[in-house]
């Protein structure tokens, strides 16, 4: 076991080239040709080839469907949803950088910096929505009203329990100079996976009314807003994905069935809370049938896990049903860049995966 030091940002006894994720040694200087995992180059270079701003897309026509095109129950969805989607950004932009305090591989933290300062934009774009479009009653639909949904919260707090208990033990574990250990690491694995649900599962989920309304030709502008930040959520995942590999790879003893099986039964709860309050949300919405979304938010769940190198919560749910979803969810027209299923599984030698063929057992699912 490795002394966890408070926070150093150059520790002169060590190698540029890291050991470990967290744990680990390293100077902490950022030498790209000497990293661990080359793929983090790669991502860093991607990260930065994709920045935007929110004002790329002018929402002029909007302001005119917002109020001529949308139903009254339409636009309080329009408004739930940003308001939704802007407080899993504004969680996502706290947890980034925390995580990062425990992380020690200099190339991994450089990734989530960049990856952190997406999330403000993304709060920005909604802000740029919900200022172009709403009044200040919309707004407190959008910002406030949302916090009262008895099934969003119950949805909501699924994930910030687990990412709080994360923030929590890494700011302990370093404050007191505390061994690594099972405690923190455990930690660490249930925050990551809350955190995959919330790039993974409740962002994309959250994107599919916006694309519902531009397949109805409407708010074609706001879509397009969307769709921006849908990409980055969805390298996000696929990013998260692969740390989770890496930490299961670098500490086996994370490798477990106990473990295993407590994923599939937490993204099972996550879905089954996402039906619930999407349920609730678009009872009067007919641009989106909630069957289909339901279909969706589980074939979502598979995504997760197999970017994560685990087995699928929903095995008989492979195949994107509707493929509406990713004509009106890409940027490309080809849908091309919605919901990629990454698989780096070849990756790491190591990866959970192999904890079922190793042990020859399978899952009860
Ligand atoms: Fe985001
Ligand atoms: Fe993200």
């Amino acid at each position: 076991m490795t002394t966890v030091k408070p926070f150093r940002i150059y520790n002169s006894e060590h190698s540029n080239l890291p050991t470990k994720i967290i744990g680990g040694k390293a100077s902490g200087i950022r030498d790209w040709d000497n990293i661990k995992y080359s793929v983090f180059l790669e991502y860093h270079k991607q990260l930065f080839g994709e920045y935007w701003i929110e004002d790329e897309i002018k929402l002029g026509k909007d302001i005119e469907d917002y109020s001529n095109k949308l139903s009254e129950a339409e636009r309080k969805v329009f408004n739930y949803s940003t308001g939704t989607l802007n407080w899993l950004d504004s969680i996502a932009s706290d947890v980034v950088p925390i995580l990062n305090l425990i992380i020690t591989d200099p190339s991994i933290r450089s990734v989530l910096e960049l990856i952190s300062s997406f999330e403000g934009l993304h709060n920005r774009s909604y802000q740029y929505l919900t200022a172009t479009m709403l009044d200040n009653q919309q707004k407190v639909e959008a910002f406030n009203e949302i916090r009262e949904f008895p099934l969003l919260v119950k949805r909501n707090e699924i994930i910030i329990s687990k990412l709080q208990t994360m923030v929590e033990t890494i700011s302990d574990y370093v404050l007191a100079k505390k061994e690594v250990d099972e405690k923190l690491l455990q930690a660490i694995f249930e925050g990551l996976l809350a955190y995959q649900s919330l790039e993974g599962l409740y962002f994309a989920g959250g994107f599919v009314y916006f694309h519902s309304l531009a397949r109805d030709n409407k708010m074609i502008e706001s879509n397009s807003l969307i769709n921006m930040i849908r990409t980055d959520e969805n390298q996000h995942s696929e990013i998260f994905g692969l740390i989770i590999q890496i930490l299961m790879a670098e500490f086996p003893e994370l490798n477990t069935k106990e473990n295993m099986e407590y994923a599939m039964n937490f993204y099972r709860q996550c879905v089954q809370a996402e039906k619930d309050w999407s349920t609730f949300l678009f009872k009067d919405i007919d641009t989106l049938s909630i069957k289909e979304y339901h279909n969706y938010v589980e074939y979502l769940a598979n995504v997760i896990c197999r970017n994560a190198g685990m087995n699928e919560p929903y095995p008989e749910n492979q195949e994107l049903k509707s493929k509406w979803i990713s004509t009106y969810g890409s940027k490309k027209r080809d849908g091309s860049d919605s919901d990629q299923i990454v698989s780096r599984t070849d990756f790491l030698q190591a990866n959970t995966t192999n904890y079922a063929h190793e042990s020859g057992e399978d899952f009860d699912l």
